[in-house]
């Protein structure tokens, strides 16, 4: 069944998403030392891949799949590609990394071409304003990660060059600036705004994905034309969402627990986003991606265990995640820091807190509720 296979996604990926929170927590305190390149790499993946991914094709599922029908590419084959990817980063072998990273761009492109050819049955011109979120969202993912297979074959083949620099940035900022972007606006628009299929919605799904393309191309032939057509798109975009989608925030009740207040306020965290550039992280990786997951669990329907996690999880995911990211911007980065020696070890704890109460709590949740009836169409 389709949601069963859903919650199966969002399962697996809680459970890499431990991974990411606690080496976050190590990295915040410092009591082990100073963390190695290997284990940030590890703690960047397990977040986007094993988390924000497994999330994004669980939702795939529930907006692609028919009812009843076989649901596409294997959830728990997908989960153990990715985990296996996410070790071969934490052993810095080189080798590894690309056998592992390969495999998991099968992984990805499996649902991709999945997800086209439900699209395709669909009909294009009938896709919702989500459904087409995910594709074009998709489509960025697989091609942000093909350059990256190619970093990790010029790693394994030791083709380091100044090239490399700029791959990376071209890898970094097609994933960040494109995949998240376009797939959070589409979420946070099926949860809050239901199956919407207006003009103004393709428009905005579209101008996300141009903004992508331009800004991962731009990089890559440093044409600043490119960067700039880029910045627009996606100021005109993320504009479009702020009154299209954000202005269903006004009519939410703050105090419930439910998935609709942290789908509004990730809309919140998109703005802050572009007004920061995307340059700081977790604006993007826990405001905006971890908001709307979350809210995605929650709108599953599954029984609620211990009803007052769900407000010390919201309050503290975003109370937690607004203080680290003032820290980083009026202090600067933690590195090399020692023991509880930067003001980063006081705020990043009540993010990746809340963040692991949050995964103990929803993995409960789900772990109780092995079929709910129908995809969540709003929370
Ligand atoms: C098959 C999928 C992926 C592959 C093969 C891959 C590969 C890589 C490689 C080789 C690096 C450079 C590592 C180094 O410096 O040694 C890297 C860095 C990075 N990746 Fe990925 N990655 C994948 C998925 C993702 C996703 C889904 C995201 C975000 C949504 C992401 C975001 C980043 C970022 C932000 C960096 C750091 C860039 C920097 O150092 O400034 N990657 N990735
Ligand atoms: C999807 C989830 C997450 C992703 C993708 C992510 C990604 C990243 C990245 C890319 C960096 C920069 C690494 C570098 O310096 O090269 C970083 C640093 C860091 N992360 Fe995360 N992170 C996530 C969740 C968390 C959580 C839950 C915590 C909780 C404590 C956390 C705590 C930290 C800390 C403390 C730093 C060092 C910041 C500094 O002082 O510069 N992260 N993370």
């Amino acid at each position: 069944m389709a949601n069963a296979a859903t919650a199966r996604a969002f399962q697996y990926g809680l459970g890499i998403f431990a991974l990411t929170a606690l080496i976050g927590l190590a990295n915040a305190i410092k009591i082990f030392g100073t963390i190695d390149q290997n284990t940030l790499l590890t703690h960047l993946h397990s977040g986007t891949l094993g988390w924000i991914t497994m999330g994004v094709f669980g939702i795939a599922v529930a907006l692609f799949a028919r009812n009843g029908s076989a649901v596409g590419p294997n959830v728990r084959l997908s989960a153990l590609a990715t985990a296996a990817y996410v070790l071969a980063f934490w052993s810095g072998n080189f080798i590894a990394r690309a056998v592992f990273g390969l495999v998991m761009l099968a992984t990805i492109f499996g649902w991709w071409a999945w997800v086209v050819y439900r699209a395709q049955a669909i009909g294009f011109g009938r896709l919702t304003v989500a459904q087409l979120s995910i594709l074009l969202g998709l489509t960025t993912l697989v091609i942000g990660s093909t350059v990256g297979v190619i970093l990790q074959v010029l790693f394994a083949t030791s083709n380091v060059t100044d090239q490399t620099g700029v791959l990376i940035g071209v890898h970094a900022s097609a994933q960040v600036g494109g995949y998240l972007v376009l797939v959070a606006a589409g979420i946070a628009e099926w949860h809050l705004s239901g199956e919407t299929r207006t003009t103004a919605g393709r428009v905005q799904a579209v101008l996300l994905f141009l903004a992508g393309l331009l800004l991962a191309l731009g990089i890559l032939l440093n044409v600043t034309p490119a960067l700039l057509l880029s910045n627009v798109f996606q100021t005109v975009a993320i504009v479009m969402v702020a009154l299209r989608v954000g202005r269903r925030a006004f009519g939410i009740g703050w105090g419930a627990p439910t998935g609709a207040r942290h789908e509004a306020i990730a809309v919140g965290w998109l703005v802050v986003a572009l007004v920061l550039f995307i340059a700081l992280d977790h604006t993007m990786f826990i405001g905006v991606m971890t908001n709307v997951l979350f809210g995605t669990v929650l709108a599953l329907g599954a029984p609620r265990t211990w009803p007052w996690a769900d407000h010390v999880i919201f309050w503290g995911l975003n109370a937690g995640a607004a203080s680290f990211v003032v820290v980083l911007l009026t202090v600067g980065s933690s590195a090399g820091a020692g023991p509880f020696g930067h003001p980063v070890a006081f705020t990043a704890p009540i993010m990746g807190l809340a963040v692991l109460l949050g995964i103990v709590t929803f993995s409960i949740r789900l772990a109780g509720a092995p079929a709910m009836a129908t995809a969540p169409a709003r929370t």
